[in-house]
């Protein structure tokens, strides 16, 4: 029986980890769970999986739940930090959105659990630092994200230095073919209505700007070790192809399946072997195939994580925090679409970058951006 502990059990990634582990109830045993603040759903999942503990953000929602649920209760970082690297776990889903994944993804990695990764944001501020921390302790970080679980099973089996590139797909979003005249009219309903994926509301929006793809850019560069150049982007609106590899041979490996992220969640989860994961098998004869070049004049986000990345140290952090407040401004009404790139380009032309960052570097970045973003949209 594999233990397993999930970050962010009430996401779209936690709930689709607890469909595919509910499918394998002889194989792992849930010893943990972290989430926000959904209490309901969050009771009806120990109710279910009887995990050992649960943490949840506010000390407010520990007091209501004390006595009420028949497991260890904690909140905040350090709960969720518990829950990540507690005895009992062998590998922990790292599946909080955003920034606040990381300091519980570190604390599962420096007491040895194998780490389940969904959370990109844990890379993109901190890839260098989490990466040789990983390397001490001999965890390995099996990505969630298709992009990356594509690239992964496209890798394995061949020697890194006969990659010539690898070339991680995008849908494009919603907004592929609209003008780029009318972006300043997006609502966000419009923005959260993503063509082919399911996901939470963040990373919605980052798709829609095309900055999740930057996001995963920035991921790879670390999974991999792989240069920038040697990391392309293709736009594939079918969702088909979740990534390739492109050998030196030029041989091109891909992956396909359903847009459906229990295929990469049960790959994680049971790796190196493969288990039913509940995604509907692909129809090939429906299916066809397009593949376009970004464009990064309509869609900025992408050559500004192209920028954080080529300039390294604490740029990606700075990228990340930004977007968070703006993505957070757009939905809230405060700023205009085309106000998510504007935002962040301001707020990395104004970082004074820190090279080789410690981890309290990369966090006292991050607390800069938000504070500088959040200025730039008026509090
Ligand atoms: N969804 C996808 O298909 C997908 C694909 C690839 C990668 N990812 C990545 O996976 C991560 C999660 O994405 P998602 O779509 O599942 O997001 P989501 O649906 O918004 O879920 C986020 C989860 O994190 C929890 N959470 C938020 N802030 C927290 C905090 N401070 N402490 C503890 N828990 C917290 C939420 O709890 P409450 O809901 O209880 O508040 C929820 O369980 C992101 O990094 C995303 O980029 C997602």
């Amino acid at each position: 029986m594999k233990g397993i502990s999930i970050l962010g059990s009430t996401g779209s990634i936690g709930v689709n980890t607890l469909n595919v582990i509910r499918l394998h109830p002889d194989r792992f045993r849930v010893v943990s769970l972290a989430a926000g603040s959904n209490l309901s759903l969050l009771t009806e999942q120990v109710e279910e999986f009887k995990p050992e503990y649960v943490s949840l953000t506010s000390v407010d929602d520990v007091s209501k739940l004390k006595g009420l649920l028949p497991t260890g209760v904690g909140h905040g970082v350090e709960g969720a930090s518990i829950a990540a690297s507690m005895d009992g776990v062998d590998l922990t889903v790292s599946a909080i959105s955003g920034a606040a994944g990381l300091m519980p993804t570190l604390a599962a990695v420096k007491a040895g659990k194998e780490i389940a990764l969904a959370n990109k944001e844990t890379l993109v501020m901190a890839g260098e630092v989490v990466m040789a921390e990983a390397a001490r302790q001999g965890v390995r970080i099996l990505p969630v994200d298709s992009e990356h679980s594509a690239v992964f099973q496209s890798i394995t089996g061949h020697r890194p230095e006969d990659i010539k590139r690898i070339i991680l797909t995008a849908s494009g979003g919603p907004f592929r073919e609209r003008p780029v005249e009318e972006f300043d009219t997006i609502t966000p309903s419009e923005a959260l209505n993503h063509p082919n994926w399911d996901m939470g509301k963040k990373i919605t929006i980052d798709s829609a700007t095309l900055l999740n793809k930057g996001l995963e850019v920035i991921e790879a560069r670390w999974l991999f070790g792989l240069t920038p150049e040697k990391i392309s982007v293709s736009v594939h609106p079918q969702s088909i192809v979740h990534s390739m590899v492109e050998y030196i041979d030029g041989s091109m490996m891909a992956q396909m399946g359903s847009p459906d992220m229990r295929g990469p969640i049960a790959y994680a989860l049971a790796y190196p072997e493969r288990v039913e994961s509940g995604a509907p098998t692909l129809d090939l004869t429906r299916a066809s195939l397009e593949f376009f070049e970004p464009d990064t004049v309509k869609f900025p986000c992408l050559a500004l994580s192209y920028d954080a990345l080529k300039e390294g140290g604490t740029m990606p952090a700075v990228l990340n925090a930004a977007d968070e407040v703006a993505v957070d401004a757009f939905l809230g009404g405060r700023i205009p679409f085309t106000g998510i790139p504007a935002l962040i380009e301001g707020v990395m032309d104004a970082h004074d970058n820190h090279r080789q960052p410690s981890l309290e570097d990369v966090l006292a970045a991050d607390a800069w951006a938000r504070r500088a973003a959040s200025e730039a949209v008026g509090g």
